[in-house]
């Protein structure tokens, strides 16, 4: 089948060049609020949470924190609301996000993203559905918000619980997906009675992925191109529109390539271009990068 992708440069605030329901799925991960990684993107984007740290340093402030914390959950739900208008009646959302955990003026503290993503997604009118948990193997328990747990001492109670799962949020808009009986496209795209029952079980221990990624694929946190495939494959079928409005190195793009689905990438960082192309390259299909 052949399949047709596009790439914008550009933001996915604002999706302009998509119609109404015109995509079947959306599979991202965008920049985490409140890990220090993507700080620098945040205060870029939004000057108001530039001024918003600066404030911080100053006022040290509780209160200042949680303005931090909602201006960048602000920034990502402008993109959820573009992905609610853009997804077709019973289109699906996968969202990869991990939560994060933070000393700030000296107190240590959890920001549960997933749960706010959570909150915001059903107020823009989506169904959540149970979600899947990404069990990570490299991550090492962690004594005061840093360092190795273990060594550091084994006295209770002040240590903490290790974050070394990510979430995969998935919601639903509107109402089941209807297809032709016998729709040969549907069929075509069943799932082996193995990968069923490993990939719709709630926890996925994708051990060693994390090893094969360049360190421009490290930078955008790329996820590891299995969660993306298994996403595609469970949730659309061969010639839909899956959307990535927080594109990185270009994984989604290829996988939907791979798997005989079209696609659309959004990503504002142009020096990734390079990366994404490179991503890209053993695709043999229609790929277009536009810059806006
Ligand atoms: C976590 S990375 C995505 C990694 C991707 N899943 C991969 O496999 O490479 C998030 C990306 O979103 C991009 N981004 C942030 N805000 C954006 C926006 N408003 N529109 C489009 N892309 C955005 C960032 O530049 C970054 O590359």
């Amino acid at each position: 089948m052949q399949t047709k992708h596009k790439i914008i440069i550009g933001s996915s605030q604002q999706m302009s060049e998509l119609a109404d329901g015109s995509v079947h799925l959306m599979v991202t991960s965008p920049p985490y609020p409140m890990i220090q990684m993507w700080d620098d993107l945040f205060c870029g984007a939004n000057p108001k949470i530039a001024k918003l740290w600066q404030n911080l340093q100053n006022d040290k402030r509780e209160e200042t924190v949680r303005q931090i914390y909602d201006a960048m959950h602000d920034y990502l739900s402008l993109v959820w609301h573009e992905t609610y208008r853009v997804l077709c009646d019973g289109g699906i959302a996968c969202i990869n996000i991990g939560d994060a955990t933070r000393s700030i003026n000296g107190k240590f503290r959890l920001f549960p993203n997933h749960s706010r993503v959570t909150e915001i997604c059903e107020k823009i009118g989506f169904t959540t559905l149970p979600y899947i948990l990404w069990k990570k193997p490299t991550t090492k328990p962690k004594y005061k918000g840093k360092g190795a747990f273990l060594g550091s001492g084994f006295l209770p109670p002040n240590a903490y619980v290790t974050l070394d799962c990510e979430f995969i949020l998935l919601f639903r808009k509107g109402n089941l997906r209807k297809f032709p009986v016998h729709d040969p496209d549907r069929y075509d795209s069943a799932f082996t009675k193995p990968q069923r029952d490993e990939w719709f079980s709630q926890i996925w221990s994708l051990k060693g992925t994390r090893q094969t990624e360049s360190d421009l694929e490290r930078r955008t946190a790329a996820f590891p191109d299995e969660i993306a495939e298994r996403l595609i494959k469970m949730f659309s079928i061969k010639g839909d529109t899956v959307l990535d409005p927080f594109l990185g190195s270009g994984t989604t793009i290829r996988l939907a390539s791979q798997n005989e689905r079209n696609s659309i990438g959004y990503e504002t960082d142009q020096n990734l271009i390079p990366t994404i192309r490179k991503k890209i390259d053993s695709c043999k299909a229609d790929i277009a990068i536009i810059k806006r």
